[in-house]
């Protein structure tokens, strides 16, 4: 006898949920319903993690084993690859991975694949949420038509005249926010945003997931549900390549960004702490934005700010890289032969979880110049082939006072708690500290790199020219003033002007055209060309940007 499963339905005790991809997001979300006493069934295509599951084992460092042997022994929590089992599910949640393609593309074979699996078995009044992160329109263009093979219907609609349109079968969005390792936020704390296919679908998706979190917060659609989760991972990265930025530029002008970030950050309002690092890392972050990019496209839209993100997020390792040789150099040490030891392939810190990690880039940059690698991280005892690189051989070696002692550089690239970093800077030669991991280290900080002290007193490096110009005199006058504003604003001018040339691929046999004039006056960009000024103080030279070349829209 089928179920007639009205919206309030999915508001019921000991409901059946399928969740389909039992890894980093499925596996907690799967364990939080069991909890909230619901019956839960794991599917998943890897026998071995069936099997581990069966048996009460966590193959992810920070689930823990007895919570998934306690489901498990009280028959809250079962996990299959017989996906005809879907039909005794109430709802079914997909948590399948939606990673780039060779062309650095969607792939979202995996996403495909999962409704091929469910469409067979579909039944009356099931509701269908997809969690996994994708571009707006993926739940309606590609989930969708695959479901309705099964001869069920779920129409689009939305405003107060469909609240109660009627569906065979409700289909929802609902982005994943799972910060493995993160102890304040769990899943339960963090609020979740819902949108369905049409206000049924919706108010089914939200009935079910107020069991388990906090807070539903209900969107419009499955298309702005899906592109909330983008905003989110998009603003991170962008804000984590601004960071990274400023961080090169406050090196080469001997200011310390750390405390920076930390004095910015003692705003009540406004802002928000970035940190630099060695490039992004993990499933999210250096993925995500891309499938906005791909689908921006189709509108003909180009998103540069993802672009230019990318740009200097992909950069870091290079930097890190180029670091290393600097500071090997300063030690009449080069690259090819020498002996490095790098710290942590994970993305980031106490995780057992290296995809897309940037250590794994820095570790190629560094053998592809001849130096001899090794690494240590205590979630990794050893490397595996990826589809990217090739550590197979490579195995974690021991940390102790005599290993860090024979390398001619220690990198820390992933800054896990576990690692002591006042012992590490005693025994290394050489520290390259890419995370400022080493910031409350007091001895031997002639030997690190990179990181500052939080403490540390105001760095006295080589003086700028425009530093030296103002020192020469207590009250610089006139003459001097503008000498310094205008040569400051003349390069900063050229600089930009520069980049911009490089990024849109300007050939050099056309320098000098289209751009400001360094006297302040329009250069000769031709008619319906249009300029921006930045900067009105007194002697201070105006900056000029060509606002019709960078349109807003
Ligand atoms: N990891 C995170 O921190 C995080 C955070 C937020 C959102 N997300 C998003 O959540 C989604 C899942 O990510 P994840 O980190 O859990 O991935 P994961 O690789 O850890 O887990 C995916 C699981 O799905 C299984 N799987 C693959 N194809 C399948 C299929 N056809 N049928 C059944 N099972 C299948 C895999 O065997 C694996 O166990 C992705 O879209 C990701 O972007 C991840």
């Amino acid at each position: 006898m089928p179920i007639d499963r009205k919206p309030e339905f999915f508001k019921g005790t000991q409901l059946k949920v399928g969740i389909i991809g039992c890894g980093y997001v499925g596996l907690p979300l799967a364990l939080r319903f069991a909890e909230a006493g619901h019956k839960v069934t794991g599917f998943d295509v890897d026998p071995h993690k069936v099997t581990m599951l069966n048996a009460g084992k966590s193959y992810i460092e920070h689930i823990p084993q007895n919570k998934i042997q306690q489901f498990v022994n009280s028959r809250h929590f079962s996990a299959t690859n017989d996906f005809e089992k879907l039909k005794e599910a109430d709802a079914i949640l997909i948590c399948v991975p939606t990673p780039l393609d060779e062309r650095r593309e969607p792939d979202l074979s995996y996403v495909e694949q999962t409704a091929i699996s469910i469409y067979p078995h579909l039944q009356k009044g099931q509701l269908v949420v997809l969690e996994s992160t994708t571009y707006p329109g993926t739940t309606e263009e590609l989930v969708l038509p695959i479901l309705e093979k099964s001869g069920l219907r779920c129409a689009v609609a939305s405003g107060p005249e469909n609240e109660n349109i009627a569906c065979d079968f409700y289909l929802a969005f609902s982005p994943e926010r799972e910060d493995p390792g993160n102890k304040q936020y769990g899943l339960a704390q963090i609020p979740k945003v819902v949108g369905g296919l049409n206000p049924p679908s919706g108010r089914a998706a939200q009935a079910l997931y107020t069991q388990v979190v906090a807070r539903v917060v209900p969107v419009s659609s499955t298309r702005a549900a899906e592109m909330a989760k983008l905003l989110e991972n998009i603003f991170r990265c962008v804000n984590i390549a601004l960071v990274n930025e400023l961080k090169q530029l406050s090196l080469r002008m001997n200011i310390d960004i750390w405390e920076v970030i930390d004095a910015a950050a003692t705003k009540p309002f406004g802002y928000m702490p970035f940190y630099p690092g060695p490039g992004l890392g993990g499933h999210c972050i250096p993925v995500d934005p891309y499938y906005l990019s791909w689908k921006a496209r189709e509108y003909d839209f180009a998103t540069r700010f993802i672009e230019l993100a990318g740009e200097v997020n992909t950069a870091m390792p290079y930097h890190i890289v180029d670091a290393v040789v600097n500071s090997l150099n300063d030690h009449k040490k080069s690259m090819k032969g020498s002996k490095i030891l790098v710290l942590g392939v994970a993305y980031k810190k106490d995780v057992d979880d290296l995809r897309e990690s940037p250590t794994l880039k820095i570790m190629q940059l560094l053998q592809q110049r001849g130096a001899h690698l090794d690494y240590n991280d205590p979630y990794f005892p050893k490397l595996h082939k990826m589809r990217h690189y090739n550590y197979e051989n490579m195995k974690s070696v021991p940390l102790n006072p005599q290993t860090l002692g024979s390398y001619d550089a220690v990198i820390i690239a992933t800054d896990h708690s576990s690692y002591d970093y006042a012992a590490i800077a005693d025994a290394a030669k050489l520290v390259i500290d890419t995370r400022n991991a080493t910031r409350r280290v007091v001895r031997h900080r002639e030997k690190i790199v990179l990181s500052r002290r939080r403490d540390s007193p105001p760095a006295r490096g080589k003086r700028s020219r425009q530093a030296e110009l103002f020192r020469r005199t207590d009250r610089p006058d006139r003459a001097i003033r503008g000498e310094i504003h205008s040569r400051a604003a003349r390069r900063w001018q050229a600089r930009l002007f520069r980049e911009w040339r490089q990024r849109r691929g300007c050939s050099s046999s056309r320098r000098g055209t289209g751009g400001p004039a360094s006297n302040g006056t329009p250069g000769p960009g031709g008619p319906g060309a249009h300029y921006q000024s930045f900067g009105t103080d007194r002697g201070r030279q105006r900056l000029r940007i060509r606002t019709d070349l960078f349109p807003a829209d």
